[in-house]
């Protein structure tokens, strides 16, 4: 099946809150349940702001809209311009099919290659086993834990900090940086 990745548009806000609504996905993302379609739609809208370095993709099967990823600044320090952070959604009923790789390739080569980001990083709940194998075929290591990071279903769950430093930063008069393939 082919897995077509392209950036959000405002229009996908009934499909994002319906995804980020999925009891399966929703354990392992910081967003609460019940969604809100109207919120999603500003926050779209937002993204779309010129100068503005965040970048919001969408992945779809069959037209559907099956995975959501993004790259955002991490707050508004100055000094912390060479770092962004990643966030991941995928459909439970798409997952295990190469959607999670798809946007993670994507999100990856945006970051290398036209962004030059030289600090990626995440956090992700420490029992998340699918998205840590995820992660580390992407070059993301763990650097630390986050003990009782946030309330899950009833329970405080320790999380992870990972992070992923450019392989290959670009530097003027130096070979292209290429693209960074999964292991
Ligand atoms: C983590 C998550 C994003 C992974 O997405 P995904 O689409 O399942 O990822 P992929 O399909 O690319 O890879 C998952 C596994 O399927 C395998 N796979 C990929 N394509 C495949 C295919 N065509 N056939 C069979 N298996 C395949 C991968 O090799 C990988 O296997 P591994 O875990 O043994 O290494 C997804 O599980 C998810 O959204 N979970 C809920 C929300 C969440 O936890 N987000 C992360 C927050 S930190």
């Amino acid at each position: 099946m082919t897995i077509t990745i392209r950036r959000t548009s405002p229009k996908d806000a009934v499909a994002l809150a319906r995804l980020m609504g999925d009891p399966a996905v929703v354990g392992g993302l910081l967003q609460m349940p019940y969604p809100n379609e109207q919120a999603w739609q500003a926050r779209l809208a937002d993204n779309a702001a010129p100068g503005k370095p965040d970048l919001s993709l969408v992945a779809e099967m069959d037209g559907d809209v099956v995975g959501a990823a993004d790259l955002h600044a991490m707050g508004t320090a100055l000094r912390r311009r060479h770092a962004m952070g990643l966030g991941i959604v995928v459909a439970r009923a798409a997952q295990g099919q190469g959607v999670g790789s798809a946007l993670m390739t994507a999100l990856c080569d945006y970051a290398d290659r036209w962004l030059g980001v030289l600090r990626l990083e995440l956090t992700v709940y420490a029992d998340n086993d699918v998205a840590l194998r995820l992660y580390r075929r992407f070059g993301f290591e763990i650097e630390g834990t986050f003990k009782g990071f946030a309330l899950r279903d009833g329970d405080y769950v320790d999380a992870l900090a990972m992070a992923r430093l450019h392989p290959n930063p670009p530097r003027i008069g130096a070979p292209a940086v290429a693209p960074a393939p999964a292991d």
